[in-house]
């Protein structure tokens, strides 16, 4: 099945076509990137008939957090208007299959690059079946460009501003034969993929950069550390060199797009065994179950969306 749009959007709150969601060309949201947003996913279980939005609140504080530093005015759509927004908008879609959702919040209409209103937001509706690279796993350049660091371009900060870092590894590593990227922050130490948090196996444990490493505070990071945890393996967050990435066992990135995708070579040299190694396997194995629902544990990550 091929990635497909969903028909229907939501923009300031009123459900509309596809083909018929926009924002004004002077919106600082399109010529300053004033726009903060979340990706989601929800997750069908054919069993139950079911799809269960992942870890809707977390997404939704972190929103809260992004919209606030950014300084986004007010606007109407507190998260319970949010949260009713999206069940409804699968609704509309009549999904049934796992879907990815993004959801903004930007600056609309004609303004500077220091206005803080009128708020705008729309949100999407994806449908987006497992990649192959999640299956099998991808290759990854270390890349010559450096993560944004906090003090300048906020990684914690979840803007579209911020993705222009992400966009040069990851094109510098396609053109370069890699499927992704993995930048280092500006002292040299791992940082994180284009788009997902990075987890490396060493000596059998999970080691993860810890938060004060310019990464963006990753829900599935925390969904891992998590899981671990429950398997008997607690992860180590720290500052970890480049050369370590050499040294481990397994690597993968985590992320709601790239859910947990093992990583099998970095710089052209093999991860341990060059393939999908068996921590990474399990953990990837138990996100799953626990996304769809298949795994009734931690309920309170999972939104019904058809009750
Ligand atoms: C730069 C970056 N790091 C990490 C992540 C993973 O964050 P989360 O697990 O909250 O989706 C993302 C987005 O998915 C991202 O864009």
């Amino acid at each position: 099945m091929a990635t497909r749009n969903g028909d229907y959007m939501i923009q300031n709150g009123r459900l509309v076509p596809f083909a018929e969601a926009r924002i004004h060309c002077l919106s600082p949201a399109v010529t300053s990137a004033v726009n903060v947003f979340e990706g989601i996913r929800a997750y069908w279980n054919d069993e139950q008939e079911q799809l269960h939005v992942f870890r809707l609140d977390e997404h939704l504080a972190r929103l809260d957090y992004s919209a606030k530093v950014m300084r986004i005015g007010a606007h109407p759509w507190d998260r319970d208007a949010l949260r009713e927004m999206v069940c409804d908008l699968l609704r509309a879609n009549a999904a049934r299959e796992s879907v990815h959702m993004r959801i903004h919040l930007y600056v609309d209409e004609d303004g500077f690059m220091t206005a803080t209103e009128p708020a705008g937001m729309f949100i999407s509706c994806v449908f987006r079946p497992r990649t192959r690279q999640s299956m099998e796993g991808c290759t990854a350049q270390v890349s010559s460009w450096t993560r944004l660091s906090d003090n300048s371009g906020p990684p914690r900060v979840k803007s579209s501003a911020n993705y222009f870092n992400g966009r040069l590894a990851a094109l510098q590593a396609r053109q370069d034969g890699y499927d992704n990227a993995i930048l280092l922050t500006a002292s040299g130490h791992v940082c994180e993929g284009p788009g997902a948090c990075i987890f490396l196996i060493r000596d059998g444990r999970p080691v993860t950069p810890d938060r004060s490493q310019h990464i963006l505070e990753s829900i599935t990071r925390d969904t891992l550390i998590r899981l671990a945890a429950e398997m008997g393996l607690p992860t180590e967050e720290r500052a970890i060199g480049r050369t370590e990435l050499y040294a481990a066992e397994e690597a993968f990135f985590c992320g709601t797009g790239n859910e947990v995708t093992p990583i099998v070579a970095i710089d052209g040299l093999p991860v341990g065994s060059g393939g999908v190694g068996p921590i990474t396997a399990a953990l990837q194995d138990r996100y799953f179950a626990l996304a769809s629902g298949r795994d009734p544990a931690h309920p309170d990550w999972r939104t019904p969306v058809y009750v």
